[in-house]
């Protein structure tokens, strides 16, 4: 059985106050009933606080995103040591806005896939096709070779700390979602390829999320799905209601 995830990307959204005033308003809604994971992904500069704040329960922070070297010269980057010294060892990677506006490359992504390995931190790895993919039918292929160039030249025990997201760019902030048959028809895709390259018992237990205009509306037909095992959530996540509401719809 894979425990079901739901992860909250706030991206380039609160303040310090205003994130506070967020996962106070979390801790005191979100109920797991251990039956799902809970991640939430503040700024970097909210990082520290929010896993003081969280410390005691059932709501575990990511970042954002970091660079695939341990230490130099790179102004402005964060590394794998700087995240797990104040407590964070889960970081997306290879989201799509990542690649779209700072030129994230498939070749840096699979630097930063191996740093996350090598430090033992989670890598919710991001893949989705744009609209022009998936209207000249290539979206297949193109998910495909996103996970070849950054994933596949890790070895299996690497994905026991990988869940991947996928993201249809053309769904993301859109409020145009992936209909749940064209979600599961990808998710499904990705497993099999998993299969092919890893062996499907390895397949069978890596968490595939669906990521792009989820909402409380329609989280539960979306997570029904059976190669969709929860949600990467970037508007509802700002809200806490609207993020519980696509928690509890994560739950059975
Ligand atoms: P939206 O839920 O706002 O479409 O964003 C999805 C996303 O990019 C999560 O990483």
């Amino acid at each position: 059985m894979r425990k079901k995830i739901v992860a909250g990307n706030w991206k380039m959204n609160k303040t310090l106050p205003e994130a506070k005033q967020l996962i106070q308003e979390l801790l005191s809604k979100v109920n797991t009933e251990n039956k799902v994971e809970v991640y939430i992904a503040p700024s970097f500069v909210n990082l520290p606080e929010a896993v003081e704040q969280t410390k005691n329960s059932d709501i575990k922070v990511a970042a954002q995103n970091m660079h695939f070297e341990d230490s130099g010269a790179y102004t402005g980057e964060v590394s794998a040591d700087m995240l797990k010294a104040i407590g964070v060892d889960k970081v997306i990677l290879g989201h799509s806005e990542r690649r779209a506006y700072f030129n994230e490359t498939d070749e840096m992504l699979q630097k930063k896939a191996h740093k996350a390995y090598e430090k033992q931190m989670m890598n919710i790895f991001c893949v989705g096709e744009k609209l022009e993919d998936r209207q000249a039918g290539k979206h297949f292929e193109v998910v495909k070779s996103q996970l070849e160039n950054a994933l596949f030249s890790l070895p299996m025990q690497a994905y026991k700390n990988i869940v991947i997201a996928y993201e249809p760019v053309w769904a993301i902030g859109t409020g145009e979602t992936a209909s749940p048959e064209q979600a599961q028809e990808m998710h499904k895709f990705i497993r099999e390829t998993l299969a092919k390259k890893y062996g499907r018992d390895l397949a069978d237990n890596v968490r595939i999320l669906y990521g792009g205009s989820v909402k409380p509306g329609n989280a539960k037909e979306i997570f029904s799905q059976p190669d969709v095992d929860g949600g990467l959530i970037g508007g509802a996540s700002l809200d806490a209601d609207s993020f519980n509401a696509i928690i509890e719809a994560a739950k059975n």
